[in-house]
């Protein structure tokens, strides 16, 4: 029995198949395929890695079933293309070897992804217009009901997809029940309209799921493992319910289901994208382990729950009261593969967080490279399967405490090298020490912990209060700097910019500012800060510019996505936080502010207090003044240029990996 979580460490047997544990990693789908889009090694080196961690089953997510639901703008494996095969059998061989099962996740979805030149068929005769956030915008398309003879055709390319993936090695596979898909528009009552068997009462919408249930069933035979994930609740106010879903759930276990996982919302929904993704607003853990409960209580089969899982305390006391059977992870093992593994050894403090940023959302659920920001391994799992220690041990000076420094640090150390790292301030932590003030981002608090408990078991020799400056360079002799200093706020030609609180000063003041407030910049940051300010019950406007939120001009990251920005403005309208879009400030005065509108109409906004939030610079001079000190320099993170902590981490983890 293991001493530390008896529970979440016990195997689970669903009929000849054993588990090593409770955890599952969660079906996350795949880029980066090859032309013909066939899987390829990176593909198969991520899954790979998961498995290594120590997760009982891991899936392939998005195996797209039939040709009705292949799109070209956001590729996606294809079941029925036999060349799949080998790298199919390759992947489940590569999990296996880690000792976990392969699952395989089959996706048809509908209506959502439609296509110019051909038929799109969804649950009913409708428009759907769907944003992937691949900044090609709102795409629209007419629907046309599914006809029988195709709804047949994609029961069977079901079943055959199923076939595939057993005949290649999978121990299951996980149909894709929920989250605005095809099986869940037909149990939609707002989408399905339909007047056939397949339309009206519960049983009819469920119809179509249990065709596809049978006839795995029928291609598979008894013994290999059909999974489902189910979204418990369709939208946040609309569509389908709990009650729905328990019902749901048992058709589904009459006909054959062998284990249930308990996800939320539909894509079609914006509102409710967040809560098949929770964001780093909801600070709770995993939101539908009680809806689960709920279903299990009517099941005989195991459930499982997904979504926001992250601490092995909450899941193991679920598990251990009977609530579910198993946790799902998607995030916390993309923040950290080892996270099984490291839970069952006891050695939490040593497991990366996940911040919620939903930043490989962008990545991995679109067209982009998956990235994590802080995990600057996944996605290049490949490149970093044979990394070496460093022949040439160096001296290595790393300047600025920040996220960019405190990576640089670890990993260089990590390498073999004689690392310094020296902060100007008392404490480490750079700019995620303001940031996390915010009352929704105390899990950018928890990250900077780890990073501080890394810092302190590594040999990273820290010196605080300590600036570094070309004569400390000349005194330390390094071999090579690593300046990651950060930046500075932007301050704008606005005629009473002195009478506003740039942002950076204010959570780190925090000062009496009053109760009605301007945030001037409508970017991530200023957007962050206005739903803070609501959420203290403070009347927040944000004054912006240009003509969105956090998009377009005002987005300088790369693979900013659609569910961040849904998140934003989920919680923008759910405090009830004002915008004002094309306002252009002018003037900041005692009384407020001065704008102009689109049209160049002056508008006066009275406040308490202006917010600045816009935006931050690069610490040139700083990183011009020590660039000359040593022959091997970089320069990393927002002193190089302003990013996230994404981009700091990545940055120096690179640096340090090439010394
Ligand atoms: C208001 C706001 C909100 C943000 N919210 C988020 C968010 O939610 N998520 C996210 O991913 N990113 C966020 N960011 C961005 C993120 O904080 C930065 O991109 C990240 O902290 C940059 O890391 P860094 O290590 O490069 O610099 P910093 O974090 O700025 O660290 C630089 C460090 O260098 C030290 N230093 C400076 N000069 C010297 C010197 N000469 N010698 C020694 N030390 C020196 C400084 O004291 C500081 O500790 C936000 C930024 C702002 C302004
Ligand atoms: C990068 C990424 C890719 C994902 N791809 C899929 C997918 O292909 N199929 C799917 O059903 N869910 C996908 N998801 C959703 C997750 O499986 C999971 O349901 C969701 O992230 C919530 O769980 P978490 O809080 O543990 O991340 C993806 C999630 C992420 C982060
Ligand atoms: S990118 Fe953000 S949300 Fe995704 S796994 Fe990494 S830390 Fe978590």
């Amino acid at each position: 029995m293991n001493p530390y979580f008896p529970n979440l460490f016990s195997p689970m047997k669903v009929k000849k198949t054993v588990f090593r544990n409770r955890i599952f990693g969660s079906p996350t789908g795949m880029k980066e395929l090859t032309d013909h889009r066939h899987l390829c090694i990176k593909n198969i080196d991520f899954l790979q890695r998961r498995a290594q961690g120590g997760a009982a089953m891991v899936c392939l997510g998005d195996v797209i079933v039939d040709e009705t639901s292949d799109i070209s703008w956001n590729p996606k494996v294809r079941s029925w293309d036999r060349e799949n095969e080998f790298a199919f059998y390759d992947m489940a061989g590569a999990i296996e070897s880690q000792g976990a099962h392969a699952s395989m996740e089959l996706v048809h979805a509908g209506m959502h992804f439609h296509e110019d030149d051909r038929i799109n068929y969804g649950p009913s005769d409708m428009v759907d217009e769907f944003d992937q956030g691949d900044g090609y915008g709102i795409r629209r398309h007419k629907i046309i009901e599914m006809p029988r003879e195709i709804i047949d055709q994609v029961v069977d390319s079901y079943g055959k997809a199923a076939f595939r993936a057993k005949h290649c090695g999978f121990t299951a596979v996980l149909l894709h029940a929920g989250h605005g898909w095809l099986p869940s528009q037909f149990l939609s009552p707002v989408l399905n309209r339909r007047t056939d068997e397949f339309g009206g009462s519960l049983e009819n919408r469920a119809r179509i799921t249990m065709m596809i249930i049978d006839k795995i069933r029928e291609y598979c035979g008894p013994n290999f493992l059909i999974e489902a994930r189910i979204s418990w609740k369709e939208g946040m106010y609309e569509g389908y319910q709990l009650e729905d879903s328990i019902e749901f759930c048992k058709m589904m276990e009459e006909h054959g289901i062998d284990m249930i996982q308990v996800s939320c919302g539909s894509l079609h929904f914006h509102d409710s994208t967040v809560l098949s993704f929770p964001s780093w607003f909801d600070v709770d853990e995993g939101h539908n382990a009680e809806a689960a409960a709920e279903i299990k209580k009517h099941l005989h089969v195991p459930v499982g729950t997904v979504g926001a899982v992250t601490d092995p305390n909450f899941a193991e006391k679920c598990i251990k009261e009977g609530m579910i059977d198993y946790v799902v992870m998607a995030r916390a093992l993309i923040a950290d593969p080892d996270y099984p593994k490291k839970a069952m050894h006891g050695k939490l403090d040593e497991i990366r967080p996940c911040l919620r940023c939903m930043s490989c959302l962008t990545g991995g659920y679109y067209n982009l490279p998956l990235h994590c920001s802080v995990n600057p391994q996944i996605g290049r799992d490949s490149d970093y399967k044979f990394a070496f220690l460093p022949a040439e041990k160096k001296r290595v000076l790393v300047a600025g405490g920040g996220p960019a420094g405190m990576e640089a640090a670890i990993i260089a150390s990590e390498r073999g090298h004689e690392v310094i790292l020296c902060e100007k301030a008392d404490c480490l932590g750079g700019l995620m020490r303001v940031i996390e003030k915010e009352s929704f981002k105390i899990r950018i608090r928890t990250y900077r912990e780890y990073l501080e408990r890394m810092i302190a078991k590594s040999t990273v020799e820290v010196r605080l209060n300590t600036e570094v400056t070309p004569e400390l360079i000349q005194t330390i002799q390094p071999d090579v700097v690593i300046a990651a200093v950060g930046g500075h706020p932007i301050i704008p030609p606005i005629k009473g910019i002195e009478k506003s609180i740039q942002i950076v000063d204010y959570y780190k003041e925090q000062p009496e500012i009053g109760e009605n407030i301007l945030v001037l910049g409508g970017g991530f940051a200023g957007v962050e800060c206005a739903i803070g300010l609501a959420l203290e019950g403070k009347k927040a406007t944000i004054v912006e510019m240009s003509d969105a939120l956090a998009s377009g001009p005002n987005t300088p990251y790369p693979g900013t996505g659609a569910m961040q920005i849904d998140a934003l403005w989920t919680n923008v309208k759910k405090n009830n936080v004002e915008v004002m879009l094309n306002t252009k400030c002018v003037e900041i005065t005692d009384e407020g502010m001065i704008c102009e509108d689109k049209e160049g109409k002056q508008i006066l906004l009275k406040a308490d207090k202006v917010i600045a939030a816009t935006g931050i610079a690069p610490n040139e001079d700083i990183v011009d003044a020590l660039r000359d000190s040593v022959i091997d320099f970089a320069w990393i993170g927002d002193c190089y240029q302003p990013g996230l902590i994404r981009t700091a981490v990545r940055q120096g983890y690179d640096t340090s990996l090439n010394l």
